[in-house]
């Protein structure tokens, strides 16, 4: 780091979550409904779609900026051809304190040594349930658990470390199945997270009324395993700690819903075809791909980053109103990573 890039809330631009692809091998309703997202779906064009060379020099100028951890995603990642390769050039970015990955987990089994030996550290595989009837309806394939649980256990076998899962908890769809979950993942030795349903994209057809609120979920858990509220590993930890009393591991929730996290939010996003995202919830981008392809050079670059994020404002989950929920033109969760 060379400098530290704070936006107008006085937020400083710490993690950088990089969307390597944004095709999917699954179709969850709440992120690429198949209806949607059939076969002839057109994704971004190649020639949009950053090289390795390209995101390792962006990442190397946020690192500058102030980024310390980088989380790889997609779409799923592990699509993206050669993604161990880019796992090596990014490990090798001096001052980056931590590089992960969001997977889920359909391919994990084949390149989790690949991965770690390039220099990923720790990975969190998304599973919405165990049980086989709801998890193959939330991937929108039909199917199973077992592939990705197996992944899970080939990522701890090469020394992963920590191996957390996210769940979407939504209403009467898997709601009944996450103290199973959490009841496997404390075995298993693996961080349990449970993320409140969001309205992330103009395409999942998000209610209100689909939400859990996270305090549900806990009293749940509670009531089988008792739990009690752990610190914050870092400032600006998007996930709740609670841990259990019993001291068998810990779980996280994350309540974008309930309990919004802008204030402490320090998340810069870069789409698959380069943009510069700074909320989850933005409706636009800034590109630095064109100035990149154009020529320019690090210090112009690392300039539109600062220029970017000090003009910052987003705080969407705090200001969260009907009228922003139709706001049309939001970037789909694919395309920026979650
Ligand atoms: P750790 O690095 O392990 O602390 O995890 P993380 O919380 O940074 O990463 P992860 O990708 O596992 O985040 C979990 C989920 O939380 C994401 O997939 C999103 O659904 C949600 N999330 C992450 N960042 C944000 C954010 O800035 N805003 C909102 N609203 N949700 C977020
Ligand atoms: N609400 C909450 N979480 C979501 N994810 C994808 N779409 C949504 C949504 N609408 C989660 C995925 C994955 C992570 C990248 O984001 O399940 O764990
Ligand atoms: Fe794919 Fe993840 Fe979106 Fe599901 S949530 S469709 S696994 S990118
Ligand atoms: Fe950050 Fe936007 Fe999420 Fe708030 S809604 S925590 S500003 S990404």
């Amino acid at each position: 780091m060379d400098h530290t890039t704070v936006d107008t809330l006085g937020r400083p631009l710490r993690d950088l979550r990089i969307s390597v692809t944004d095709k999917c091998n699954f179709r969850c309703p709440y992120c690429m409904p198949i209806e949607i997202y059939g076969d002839g779906y057109q994704f971004a064009p190649k020639s949009t779609v950053l090289t390795f060379e390209e995101i390792t020099r962006l990442a190397g100028l946020f690192v500058r900026a102030g980024v310390e951890k980088i989380r790889l995603t997609g779409g799923e990642p592990l699509l993206r051809k050669g993604l161990t390769e880019l796992v090596r050039q990014l490990s090798g970015i001096a001052g980056l304190r931590d590089l992960t990955l969001t997977t889920n987990g359909w391919f994990l089994g084949e390149q989790a040594q690949a991965l770690c030996t390039a220099g990923l550290r720790r990975i969190t595989v998304s599973l919405d349930s165990l049980n086989a009837e709801v998890f193959g309806r939330m991937n929108g394939r039909g199917y199973g658990v077992t592939r990705v649980l197996e992944g899970i256990a080939a990522a701890q076998a090469v020394g992963l470390q920590p191996v957390k899962i996210n769940a979407v908890v939504q209403k009467g769809i898997n709601d009944h199945t996450l103290v199973e979950l959490a009841a496997w993942a404390r075995e298993a030795g693996v961080i349990a997270r449970f993320i409140e349903y969001m309205d992330v994209g103009n395409r999942n057809g998000w209610r209100l009324d689909d939400v859990v609120p996270s305090a549900q979920v806990v009293a749940a858990i509670h009531a089988a395993y008792p739990l009690e509220p752990a610190e914050p590993n870092y400032r600006g930890e998007v996930a709740q700690r609670y841990r259990y009393v019993d001291g068998r591991g810990e779980i996280g929730m994350i309540s974008s819903i309930t309990q919004p996290f802008c204030g402490d939010c320090t998340r810069g996003r870069l789409s698959t075809d380069g943009e510069f995202v700074t909320c989850l919830f933005a409706t636009r981008g800034s590109n630095l791909r064109d100035p990149l392809r154009a020529g320019e050079t690090d210090e112009q670059l690392l300039a539109r980053i600062d220029a970017v994020w000090g003009r910052r404002t987003d705080r969407y989950s705090e200001l969260r109103t009907a009228e922003t929920q139709l706001a049309d033109r939001k970037f789909e969760m694919y395309r920026i990573g979650g």
